[in-house]
């Protein structure tokens, strides 16, 4: 586990006072340790993240008025801005960040990296695209998922380039091949971790002598996608296929269930009462991928519910919903072999994870 794994993985913010202890023991260089805290700091921001629709196109705006006005003359700036909108779900900021690091570190490559240093400039060309993911792109990053749209960035550059052994360590927190005050090796440890946090990932290619390309990948927002209907800006869920059956005995339950597993992608069918639901069940189980079930029905318990349904086909995939769930109840129902609980009321977000790990 590396820094910022740990620091990404962290449930809420983490402590600002252990952050700082932390930068004040690893580094001496007082200047370099503030411009650390500074980039950690934004690290530990990750429970502030702040998902909407995001126009690539526009971040692409933003970061080369920042490009023009920072970087030395001799870098050429050849952003190639097109018209079209290119949505992601994503924190705007976060994502203006993660171009700004790749271009900032592909400025340093034309110049400052250069053995003679200075001068001699390149250029650095930023496209973007919307593309599906290749079979080798998917094969060598496991994250990646075949058949869905990504929004591409490319920053590319004419600089130094890498040999294999630097590529393998550039994602690695305060990994550096720069002088004291020229590098933090934080740039692409934090490009990784927001990335990644997206949803997203990047591909590498770099040539000694010649330049390297950062290939961003984020998902694309569909026009048609459920992510983009009103009030789900802010949610951040997690996708999946198939039928679930929803077994409530109340009907603003069974229709709540079924809009957020629609919004999710899942197909569902719905049952209003114990008996009603083991009707459908029996007739259709062949095709119902899981059962999401109240645990206190009026007539028949979620738990009876759950033996028909075992009996009928044994690798049932049941996630038991409850307004008050006791330890006990969870412990039988474990022991008998239900795959996970939802506590009343949940969220679309809520849902969205755990009926995903139930389907496995
Ligand atoms: N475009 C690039 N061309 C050549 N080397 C690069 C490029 N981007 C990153 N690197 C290498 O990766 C290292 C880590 O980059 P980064 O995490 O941004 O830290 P820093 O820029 O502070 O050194 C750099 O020191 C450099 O050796
Ligand atoms: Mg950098």
């Amino acid at each position: 586990l590396n820094l910022v794994e740990l620091l990404l993985r962290k449930e809420g913010p983490l402590q600002v006072e252990s952050l700082m202890k932390y930068v004040d023991t690893a580094l001496e260089s007082s200047s370099r340790a503030a411009e650390m805290t500074k980039q950690l700091l934004t690290l530990s921001r990750k429970s502030e993240l702040k998902l909407a629709p995001v126009d690539v196109t526009l971040s692409l705006k933003h970061v080369l008025k920042l490009c023009q006005n920072s970087f030395p003359k001799s870098v050429e700036l050849d952003f190639h801005i097109g018209e079209k909108p290119l949505r992601v779900q994503a924190d705007p900021l976060q994502i203006e960040q993660v171009m700004l690091n790749l271009c900032i570190n592909a400025s340093h490559a034309m110049t400052i990296m250069r053995p003679e240093r200075g001068r001699h400039g390149g250029v650095l060309t930023v496209q973007t695209e919307k593309v599906d993911c290749d079979r080798n792109i998917c094969a060598r990053h496991p994250d990646a998922r075949p058949g869905i749209p990504y929004i591409m960035i490319r920053v590319s550059d004419t600089g130094v380039g890498m040999d294999e052994e630097t590529s393998r360590q550039i994602f690695d927190p305060f990994f550096t091949t720069k002088k004291q005050e020229e590098g933090t090796g934080l740039g692409l440890a934090i490009a990784y971790g927001i990335v990644e946090q997206h949803g997203g990932f990047i591909d590498v290619y770099s040539e000694p002598g010649k330049g390297s390309a950062f290939n961003v990948y984020i998902p694309a927002l569909n026009d048609i996608s459920p992510e983009q209907r009103p009030g789900a800006a802010r949610a951040n869920i997690i996708t999946g296929s198939g039928k679930i059956l929803v077994i409530d005995d109340e009907n603003a339950i069974l229709h709540i269930a079924r809009g957020m597993l629609e919004q999710c992608g899942y197909e569902a069918l719905t049952a209003p009462s114990g008996p009603e639901g083991i009707e459908i069940y029996m007739r259709e189980h062949a095709s119902i991928d899981g059962v999401l079930l109240d645990l206190a029905m009026p007539g028949m318990s979620g738990l009876e519910l759950f033996k028909y349904m075992k009996e009928i086909y044994p690798g049932v995939k049941v996630l038991l919903t409850s307004g008050l769930m006791e330890n006990e109840d969870i412990r039988t129902a474990m022991a008998l072999g239900v795959r996970g609980f939802l506590q009343k009321p949940y969220s679309v977000e809520e849902l969205s994870l755990k009926i995903k790990e139930v389907l496995g």
